[in-house]
Order: C-alpha cells, then structure tokens, then sequence
C-alpha cells in the first residue's frame, strides 16, 4: 500500500479498508469482467493502478484460461481474479488451472454455482466471490462458503437482472454488510456514488463500463467511440417479444443489431404459430442470434450488427483515459463527497 495516496483519501480508504484488505489491494475498486475486454492488458493495468482486475474466462477453454493468467502475471505481481461462468461445460477444469496458477481470488458468474464449485475453489485456498439476485440466496451461498458477495443492479451493461442497484443496495447491505463483505455494482460512474454505498455498509465497489474505454483496453477503436458518443438512454435492456420464447435481458447501446433481435423475435414466433418450426427450434434461433455478437463489437468493431455491451453510465464515458486517471478521479470525487459531510 502506497502511503500517499490513502493519505490523499483517507475517508475514502478508511471506508474500503476492509475490501481492500479482502482484495489485497489499495483500493476497494473491482474492474469486473468483461468478455473480451477484460484481458491480460486491461487487467494488469487496473490491479497496478491499486485496482483489483478480473479476467473474463467467458467461453475461454482451459488452456486459453491458462495462457491468460501467465501473460496477466508476466504484467502485474498485483493481485487480481478470474471470473468462471457457472455454465461453462468445463467449469472444473478451469478451477483446475486457477489452482495451478494459484489465483487467489475467484469470481462465479451467470447463476447459482454447481454442486462441489465453490468447494474445489476454496481447496486451493482461494477466496470465491459470487452474485445473488435475492437475499435468500445471498444467505444461503454465504452460509456454504462463498466469501464475498457482489451485488449487481440493472443500471450495469451486460446481463443483467430486473433490479436497480439503489434498491438492490439499500435490501442487501443494512442485512448483511456488517458480518460480510459486499461490493456493489451497476451504474456507477463517478466517485460520489461509491461513497455512499460505502457509507451504505459496502465494503467496496464494481464497475465495468467505466473501465471499458480506458487507453489500456484493447476494444476496437469504433467499439470506444460508440461509448463516447453513447448516452443513458442509449444503453438499453434487450426486450423479449413473445412470453414463450425466453430472452435473457442484457443491456447494451442500441443499433440494428438490436433492432433487428425484435424483428427476428415476431419472425420466430410466427413461424412458430404456423407449426414451421417446433419450440426447441424456435428458442435455438433466439439463443443463436447473438452467438459472437460481442466479440464482432469489442475486436472487429462492428458496433452496428455486433452487441456492444454498456451499462446506463454510459454517458459519463466521453474520453480514452490511462486507468490510472480513472481510479485516481473516482477516488478524489469520493473523498470530496466524503468530507462535505
Ligand atoms: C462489455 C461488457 C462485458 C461484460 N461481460 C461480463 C462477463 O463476461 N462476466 C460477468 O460476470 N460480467 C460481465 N459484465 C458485467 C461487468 O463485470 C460489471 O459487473 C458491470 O459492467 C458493472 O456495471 P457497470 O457497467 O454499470 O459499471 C460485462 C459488462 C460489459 C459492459
């Protein structure tokens, strides 16, 4: 820990000690995952800037996972996690080379973590930090083990739940911010916000969105401008046109690509009412819509037809900056907030 620059924030630090001791950073500040965004370079910058990064595994196989973590350890010798997808058919196996690297923190995402998951992290003597969307469940995964929660509202880009962060914070953390440690995300842009929900009993924050632009993160030129360009209203909920053919909310700048998913929903559910495709058939063309529409965003820059992830603090994002800037504006705005009190 640098001397100076928590003695430049000392309500701030004082409010994050304990995330920041979780963490093992500086700050309280996660970089949380992004597909495709949140790499190696990305990553290292934000844990040198006194951040925690997180590396998106997403649809990674293990030994992408593996060449990922070395190449992000080449860069730091700060801490910083890796995010598993729940779902992900190899889910152990990517534990398995997170234990071989001995990353020490983990992050399950994308639903309740399976049978054994949380326990084969922690045998490694990682900590596992995951999200619930209720705070039964929250109880429940906190009861078997995991160490951390993230609670994530529907400002945030990605996939996203019906929630907003405000109500989400003020359910969860006079409940369980005293005895556990509780990081909140979604829609925050600017240091003020994460003062209060430190003085709300947060032991730190997550954002993503913010970060995504930052001079270190490889997202394609076009994919940047679209955010700089990009407002609140512009980062919007995907909508799901027919009851009967599930559409996972995800929350992303619109464009055709976007226009397009409604147009190919009524497409689907007609062919569907005229018996021209079964149920099974009909999801698969929902699901498969997307499928690489991310990386067409983030890599090759197709930020019409690709899905270009964003959350509502969209709008407070209108240059490239180091994440060094980043973290040392939101951690100057919080102190600010913090001793007008
Ligand atoms: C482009 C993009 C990709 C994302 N990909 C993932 C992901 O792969 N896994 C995950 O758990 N969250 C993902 N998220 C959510 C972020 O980790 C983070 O929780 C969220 O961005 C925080 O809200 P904010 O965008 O309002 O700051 C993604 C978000 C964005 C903007």
């Amino acid at each position: 820990m640098t001397a100076n620059a928590t003695t430049a924030t000392p309500r701030t630090s004082g409010l994050m000690r304990r995330g920041a001791a979780f963490l093992g950073t500086e700050h309280a500040i996660l970089c949380g995952a992004m597909s495709w965004v949140s790499e190696r370079n990305l990553v290292s910058a934000i844990s040198n800037a006194g951040g925690f990064g997180v590396i998106a595994c997403g649809a990674m196989t293990p030994d992408l996972l593996d060449t990922e973590i070395a190449a992000t350890r080449a860069l730091t010798d700060k801490p910083f996690g890796v995010n598993l997808i729940t779902m992900h058919p190899a889910l152990f196996d990517l534990i398995a080379v997170c234990a071989r690297h001995k990353v020490g923190h983990v992050v399950l995402a994308g639903g309740i973590p399976p049978k054994g998951s949380v326990e084969a992290i922690k045998a490694f003597g990682a900590k596992v930090l995951v999200f619930a969307p209720t705070l039964a469940l929250a109880r429940k995964l906190l009861r078997s083990g995991a160490d951390a929660l993230v609670i994530e509202g529907s400002e945030a880009g990605g996939h996203i739940g019906p929630v907003s962060t405000s109500v989400l914070a003020q359910e969860f953390l006079p409940a369980l911010a005293e005895e556990h440690v509780v990081f909140v995300a979604g829609g925050i842009g600017r240091g003020e916000m994460i003062a209060s929900y430190l003085e709300m009993g947060a032991s730190g924050v997550q954002l993503g969105t913010r970060f995504a632009c930052a001079s270190e993160s490889i997202a394609h030129p076009a994919f940047k401008a679209a955010f700089f360009r990009g407002n609140a209203r512009d980062a919007i909920a995907s909508v799901q046109v027919d009851p009967r053919l599930p559409v996972i909310p995800v929350r992303a700048l619109k464009n055709k690509g976007t226009e397009e998913f409604t147009a190919k929903q009524i497409e689907v559910a007609r062919k569907l009412d005229s018996g021209a495709i079964d149920m099974g058939e009909a999801q698969l063309e929902i699901e498969h819509f997307w499928a690489g529409a991310l990386r067409r965003a983030v890599i090759d820059g197709d930020v019409e037809r690709g899905s270009v992830m964003a959350g509502q603090s969209v709008g407070m994002v209108t240059k490239e900056e180091p994440v060094a800037a980043i973290v040392a504006q939101l951690m100057a705005e919080s102190e600010t907030a913090l001793t007008r009190r």
